[in-house]
């Protein structure tokens, strides 16, 4: 391990194969690929990690009706999920399946940790396959579960986990970790379940096969859910290498549904104490895309296709919509009218025109800029406010403030804007060809520090842009190069209206 150098470990939730990915999906990844990206660019060491979680009673289910055998079904189901992450432009650096070796491996040794705390008793009680989980009598609304799914009635020898030993445990951890569960809202969600009280889980299954084997017991398979959630520490090479594994862990975002937060904030850190594995640094929820303002589901045919709307508009201008358009954390409704609003105000005319006149200027200074101007007071405020954008991105990003990031490099990009309007660079070049060397040296600092600010974001644009500028683009450090004497090139549209 590289000594000294700062670690971070970004996880998506790793995906149900029972049907193909959506837009969903596509956003859960795309948000911890723009963590993972940022974190590169300041210099961390990354292990970013996503997958599909392919046992269990739904994914069985989904292979019979489908009348493929569930091996099969799960290769072919799992390579969709690889395709997307191509599609989307994931930089994932582990793509785990539940169904691999090294994964049975690990939640086997996983399991064999949490013995002391685990018993064998009988389950009876409410099971929704669709969210594979088990819903206290209570929870049942209408004979469903909370989520709307049919439950069914359930009765079976089955070993549990203690869960009940770890309330206090828990609202401890919670207290002295205040950051460790976020949106707020939803920390407080989880605090007040918890604070309810907790009963003991039911952790195996024996009524069907397609799982990971009990160690030592052949009639039981886990619970989905243990077996899901081991994959975190799998991806790390768990049970080797312990050390890494903790340290790892301490640097740990996981990104999750709101629907999956109890999972990951209850259960998750409960195993992981049992087990004697370092806890998670930050577990984020977000919030759940509606389309045109009606829930997606396959009956009423309106999930939005990930492939389909990137196919039409493009990656980055998808994954710009989504972090944009919605407070990271909260709800958020799709519309390909606000797609096409997103893409022709902010990124065709704001960003897309700054890039454009600026560096088309550059090129009627023969691609260069020449001197080091004597700036102005307003020139040096812009200049200021261009080398600062990662320092105020970067707390906001700490807090997975995707939106207010974005929100934070849009300002820069207005400021730009107005700039330009105010120096009039078209007259400058009549009149005065040396304030328009310093006006666009300005301009080009805006222009880098906002494509750093993009990159995670919109990493096909700003390679485009850094192109242009003759910039590495590799780590914020390199935020503070000089332009002096460097050769810029013609830029080409970034968002063209004729796309398609
Ligand atoms: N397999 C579990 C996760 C195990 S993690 C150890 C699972 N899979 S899932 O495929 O059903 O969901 C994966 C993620 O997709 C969840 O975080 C969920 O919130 C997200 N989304 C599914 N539909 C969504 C929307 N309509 N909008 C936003 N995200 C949603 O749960």
């Amino acid at each position: 391990m590289g000594k000294g150098q700062k670690l971070s470990l970004i996880t998506t939730p790793i995906y149900y194969i029972n049907g193909d990915p959506h837009i969903g999906h596509a956003y859960a990844s795309i948000s911890a690929d723009i963590l993972a990206r940022f974190k590169r660019f300041d210099g961390f060491r990354v292990h970013f990690c996503t997958g599909t979680d392919e046992h269990g009673i739904k994914v069985a289910r989904s292979a019979e009706k489908a009348g493929i055998e569930v091996r099969e079904f799960s290769d072919l189901m799992s390579q969709k999920f690889r395709d997307m992450g191509r599609t989307i432009n994931l930089s994932e650096d582990d793509f785990i399946r539940t169904t691999e070796s090294r994964h049975i491996r690990s939640a086997q040794v996983l399991w064999k940790r949490l013995e002391k705390d685990i018993y064998k008793s009988s389950y009876s009680g409410w099971y929704s396959a669709r969210d594979e989980e088990y819903v206290a009598e209570n929870e049942i609304v209408d004979g469903k579960a909370p989520s709307g799914a049919p439950v069914e009635w359930m009765e079976e020898e089955s070993y549990f986990f203690r869960l009940s030993a770890y309330q206090d445990k828990l609202l401890d951890y919670y207290e002295k970790n205040p950051d460790f569960i976020a949106p707020i809202a939803r920390r407080n969600e989880v605090v007040n379940f918890v604070k309810s009280g907790l009963k003991d889980l039911s952790i195996s299954r024996s009524k069907f096969d397609w799982g990971i084997q009990i160690p030592g017991c052949e009639q039981h398979v886990m619970y989905v859910w243990i077996d899901a959630l081991a994959n975190y520490i799998t991806s790390l090479g768990f049970p080797d290498n312990e050390e890494y594994v903790s340290e790892m862990m301490a640097n740990c975002v996981h990104i999750v549904g709101k629907e999956i937060l109890r999972f990951h904030a209850v259960y998750w850190p409960a195993f992981l104490m049992s087990a004697g594995v370092t806890l998670p640094k930050r577990v984020f929820a977000h919030g759940w895309w509606t389309h045109d303002g009606q829930k997606m589901s396959k009956s009423v045919g309106n999930v939005v296709d990930p492939f389909e709307t990137i196919k039409e508009y493009g990656v980055d201008q998808l994954r710009y919509f989504l972090f944009r358009e919605v407070r990271f954390g909260e709800d958020g409704d799709f519309s390909e009218d606000a797609l096409k609003n997103r893409i022709s105000y902010d990124l065709a005319n704001d960003l897309g025109n700054l890039v454009q006149r600026v560096l088309a200027f550059i090129q009627k200074l023969d691609g260069c800029l020449t001197t080091n101007y004597d700036f102005s007071s307003e020139e040096r405020a812009l200049f200021a406010n261009a080398r600062s954008l990662i320092q105020k991105v970067r707390p906001l990003m700490e807090k997975q403030d995707l939106h207010s990031a974005l929100g934070t490099v849009w300002d820069l990009v207005s400021e730009s804007n107005k700039f330009v309007n105010d120096m009039k660079p078209w007259e400058l070049a009549k009149t005065d060809p040396e304030r328009l060397n310093a006006v666009l040296t300005v301009l080009c600092e805006c222009i880098r520090a906002i494509t750093f600010g993009i990159a995670p974001f919109m990493p096909d644009t700003a390679k485009k842009i850094f192109d242009f500028i003759n910039t590495e683009g590799r780590l914020f450090t390199e935020i503070d190069c000089n332009f002096v004497d460097q050769k810029f090139l013609t830029p080409i549209p970034l968002f063209p209206k004729d796309r398609k």
